[in-house]
């Protein structure tokens, strides 16, 4: 019989195609517990979407899925413990962003130290009336000391890019050391406090768990240099915003440059935005035509391969894995 496939938002045609081929495709665009979403997940072997959650009203009536495949490299907004106990198997995408994302951190490191948004709005409100002064003057990103916390792919992307690009030392924190970004960038490793009192840039790039949530908050704002600039590109629960808030506010730190937040959308009213030292992007770390595309195709490539009995390549919970 021909498996059926839930699809959450848009997949590009191509890759739509590959699974209209193989499966028997349901096309929904919006979650709900009791509506069109949850009747197709109901007779559902598969389900692939980005930004797709699965309320357990959904999965207790989902008795034939067997696999979510996920159009991101996160995956805590899942319930992966529950997901393992009722035998789904959930597959993610955690290795094509890893450039993106990486390019993305030094936009930020380059936004908040060189004051990019700042000067461009300057010039283009037309207060660009003579030679600039002190008022545009911003610090240096080069030679300076970064600090990487969750040294993973996306770390050592970083860190390549920071220490052969910019001359710059880099420092991180991870539960475990790193033996690549020791050899390839002398990456040192440090206990998180060091860290914070040591680097010019702290770059987060942690993913939410009950163990990292909030991470970030007075005491670590205090601990860092009063130069230096805070960089998120993980999650933004990571942090406990109001500290981070105040800390700007109170000059503790020079800036913040954030692509993620507690809550997303960003509240317009928020006061990160009333703050000329952040720079504020809407989650677009992985945002780029090529990136988002070949998200999907791997997501596609991980259902496809889950469904007809492969293993996938990225597996968040391979112990649910269930050859037939
Ligand atoms: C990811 O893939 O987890 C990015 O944050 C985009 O959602």
């Amino acid at each position: 019989m021909t498996q059926r496939v839930v699809v959450y938002k848009n997949l590009p045609e191509d890759l739509l195609a590959q699974l209209k081929a193989r499966f028997e495709i349901t096309e929904v665009d919006s979650v709900d517990s009791d509506g069109p979403f949850a009747a197709a997940m109901a007779q559902a072997d598969g389900v692939i979407g980005g930004g797709l959650s699965l309320p357990s009203a959904v999965l207790d009536r989902a008795s034939k899925l067997r696999t979510v495949a996920t159009v991101s490299a996160g995956f805590d907004q899942f319930d992966v413990a529950d997901l393992t106990r009722r035998g789904i198997l959930l597959s993610n995408t955690p290795a094509a962003l890893t450039e993106t994302v990486a390019d993305t951190v030094l936009m930020l490191m380059l936004m908040t130290a060189r004051r990019g948004a700042e000067l461009a709005e300057y010039v283009k409100a037309g207060q660009w009336q003579g030679s600039v002064g002190p008022d545009c003057y911003s610090s240096d990103v080069h030679g300076k000391t970064l600090g990487i916390v969750g040294m993973g792919r996306i770390g050592l992307a970083v860190g390549r890019r920071a220490k052969h690009g910019f001359g710059m030392n880099v420092r991180y924190h991870n539960r475990s050391q790193h033996p690549a970004a020791e050899e390839a960038l002398q990456a040192k490793w440090l206990p998180l406090d060091d860290l914070l009192r040591e680097c010019d840039f702290v770059c987060v790039l942690l993913p939410l768990s009950a163990e990292t949530e909030k991470r970030f908050s007075m005491r670590e704002f205090a601990l860092m240099q009063k130069h230096a600039f805070f960089i998120n590109a993980g999650r933004g629960r990571v942090v406990d915003e109001a500290a981070l808030i105040a800390a700007l506010q109170n000059g503790q730190i020079a800036g913040a440059g954030l692509d993620v937040f507690e809550n997303e959308p960003l509240d317009v009213a928020s006061p990160l935005l009333k703050l000329p030292q952040v720079v504020a992007l809407p989650h677009v770390g992985s945002a780029t035509h090529q990136t988002r595309y070949d998200m999907a195709a791997s997501a596609v490539s991980n259902l496809i391969d889950a469904l007809e009995g492969r293993l996938p390549e990225f597996m968040v919970n391979p112990q649910a894995w269930k050859r037939e």
